[in-house]
């Protein structure tokens, strides 16, 4: 998918900008080609000659290299491309980028652009977690700015955990994605994942084992058929797919309400684990122990059901509506029970009980129940079902291109 596509890749001034260098190479190989932009911190790690031989192209540096009657202007060559990528995406860009400064060549063609913009952050642990960064991360990620990585490891400052840039060869995989032009292309799919968690106090919290494992796979999937996804993740253990929106919620009320704010779509799909009932009076202050050793009542209220508010829309509902049962007994009539009840079109069932390592695990075997009935799939891992799913759910919207039984193992 990467062949004959063009990519304006913006390299940032950090350790990272080496891999760059490597990230020019790999899609070169599968068929891209590359213009590289280096702003000039980034000269200071590599060299424009040396992004330039790799990328057997022009590279760009200044604003002024565009001024020229016979160069390019910044509009064109922020136009001219398929994608955007930033990588290494430096703090400084991502704060450039999530307030409109437009201050240089990067920046200006990054305001510019009409294009999707694939970000791959690297900084330090401590920059990637200060709160002016995330604040700038969750602006672009609204802004529908795409991301992939950062990672977690040992970092070239001696410090441990996120901040890391994701290995080219990922990069790569989400420019892929980012421009797949699949039967889903210009169909926007929203996608809920993960637990929710519902405070008792501002310590403590009720949630489930769900690790957002099968809702993670199946937004990748469904991306990877070139569908715009809508990714509303309450707190997984596992990190979002690169190339979708992402949204991270919390509780089940936040859940949502960003599920509403993200309609319409033309199909939804709620694997997200949604506790059922949140404490009613969450207490503002840490509980404490009282000295008699009373022990502390939990009253708890019904949170509101997702997939049933959705699924029974007078207006704007997606055409299609997938939900899950995780069951641990009578699996196919609690399932039936439950499409029938909620309204979806679509349900995969499955089976949660402890013996069958499901929870938690990456293997899955579902049941999907639909009008017509249900179709037994055999356990496959979680990756399979999603790609299974995707390419059933490009079917029902009857999208054209190659809806084809993708990732079909049976
Ligand atoms: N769901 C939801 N909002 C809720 C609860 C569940 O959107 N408040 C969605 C889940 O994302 C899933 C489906 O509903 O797609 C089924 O969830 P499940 O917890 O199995 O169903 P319940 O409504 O809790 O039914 P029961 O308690 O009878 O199992």
């Amino acid at each position: 998918m990467l062949a004959g596509k063009r990519i304006l890749l913006i390299i940032g001034g950090g350790v990272a900008a080496f891999k760059s260098l490597t990230l020019i190479r790999i899609l070169r190989e599968r068929g891209a080609s590359v213009v590289p932009v280096l702003t000039p911190a980034a000269r200071e790690f590599v060299t424009p000659l040396s992004a330039s031989a790799l990328a057997a192209e022009r590279v760009y540096t200044e604003l002024f290299d565009l001024t020229g009657e016979a160069e390019m202007g910044h509009i064109e060559l922020s136009r001219d491309a398929d994608l955007v990528v930033v990588a290494p995406a430096t703090a400084d860009l991502l704060g450039k980028m999530a307030n409109g400064l437009a201050n240089d060549l990067a920046s200006t063609v990054l305001m510019a652009t009409d294009k999707r913009v694939l970000v791959a952050p690297a900084m330090n642990v401590r920059m990637w977690q200060h709160p002016a960064t995330q604040r700038n991360v969750a602006t672009l990620t609204g802004d529908g700015v795409l991301f992939a990585g950062p990672t977690e490891g040992a970092m070239a400052c001696g410090e441990f955990g996120p901040g890391r840039m994701a290995e080219p060869e990922e990069i790569a995989n989400a420019t892929r994605d980012a421009l797949a032009d699949g039967p889903l292309r210009g169909r926007h799919v929203l996608v809920t994942s993960g637990p929710t968690h519902e405070p008792i106090d501002p310590v403590r919290y009720i949630a489930n084992r769900s690790s957002g494992a099968q809702g993670t796979a199946i937004a990748r999937a469904l991306a990877g058929l070139g569908a715009e996804v809508t990714f509303v993740t309450g707190p997984a253990e596992v990190p979002p797919p690169a190339g979708v929106r992402v949204v991270r919620v919390e509780t089940a009320r936040d859940m949502l309400a960003a599920v509403q704010d993200a309609l319409p779509a033309a199909a939804a799909v709620f694997a997200a684990a949604v506790a059922d009932w949140r404490v009613a009076s969450q207490s503002g202050n840490k509980i404490k122990k009282d000295a008699a050793g009373t022990l502390p009542q939990l009253d708890f209220a019904e949170n509101p059901d997702i997939l049933a508010t959705v699924s029974q829309m007078q207006t704007g509902r997606p055409a299609l509506v997938v939900g899950f049962a995780a069951e641990t007994d009578d699996v196919i009539a609690s399932a039936t029970a439950k499409r029938a009840r909620k309204g979806c079109d679509w349900i995969v069932a499955n089976d949660v009980s402890p013996e069958t390592g499901i929870m938690g695990g990456s293997e899955n075997a579902v049941h999907l129940i639909h009008a017509d009935g249900r179709e037994d799939w055999p356990r496959m891992t979680k990756d399979l079902v999603a790609a299974k799913l995707a390419a059933r759910i490009a079917i029902a919207l009857g999208a054209t291109g190659e809806p084809g039984e993708q990732g079909d193992t049976t």
